[in-house]
């Protein structure tokens, strides 16, 4: 059953659930050399796409089962990308966020705007506690991305990670629902 905060509408953009024939779309993305460079993942294969899109299919509700919400990113009725949260303390609610876009519709703010409205239903829907991000340490895009949405640089940890024949650091940025609140309303944090 589809959730009932879904999918989520910004200016731009509509974020839903995977569906099975993301697979090529989404081949189309991670295939490219720029966009793997700094994830775990080697570029795509149709095979890869295969699994990890089903992968993704089921984890449509961070309170379900999977506790994890894997959204692709629309944009003018074409995938541009994708956000994931999910849990990694569910009983403390802490989750992880990472975030893909397709380099051709880069440099407009689609990713911005694409994780913004993630956050927003972490915080205010599945009132999650905490947020982090973790990215390599040259990924500045991704690191500027991060700063953009508010989260703090909160760590560098240094060559923590072999990756791809060689030792790479690690950037950890975080924001907390008591982050928001202090901004929003000018209350002290928790
Ligand atoms: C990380 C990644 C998503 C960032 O993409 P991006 O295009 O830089 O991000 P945005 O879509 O938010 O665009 C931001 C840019 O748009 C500009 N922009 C234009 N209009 C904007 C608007 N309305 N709102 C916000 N930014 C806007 C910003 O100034 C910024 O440009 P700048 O970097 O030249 O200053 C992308 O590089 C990527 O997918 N990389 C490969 C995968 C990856 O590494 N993922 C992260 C793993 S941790």
């Amino acid at each position: 059953m589809k959730p009932s905060f879904l999918p989520l509408h910004t200016e731009r953009l509509i974020l839903r659930v995977h569906r099975t024939d993301d697979a090529d779309a989404l081949r189309i993305v991670y295939c490219r050399p720029e966009v793997a460079r700094f994830l775990l993942d080697e570029p795509w294969t149709p095979q890869d796409a295969i699994v990890k899109t089903a992968e993704r299919v089921p984890k449509t509700d961070l309170d379900g089962e999977t506790g994890a919400l894997a959204l692709v990113i629309e944009h003018a009725g074409r995938l541009v990308g994708d956000v994931q949260l999910w849990f990694t303390d569910r009983e403390h609610r802490v989750c992880e966020i990472g975030w893909v876009l397709d380099p051709d519709f880069g440099g407009q703010g689609l990713a911005t705007e694409a994780v913004a409205a993630v956050l927003d239903l972490a915080f205010e829907h599945f009132r999650v506690h905490r947020v982090t991000a973790q990215m390599d340490g040259r990924n500045t895009a991704s690191a500027k991305l991060a700063r953009n949405l508010g989260m703090e640089h909160e760590a560098h940890l240094r060559q923590d990670w072999w990756s791809k024949g060689e030792w790479t650091d690690t950037l950890i940025y975080g924001i907390l629902a008591g982050d928001r609140r202090h901004r929003t309303t000018g209350l002290p944090q928790d």
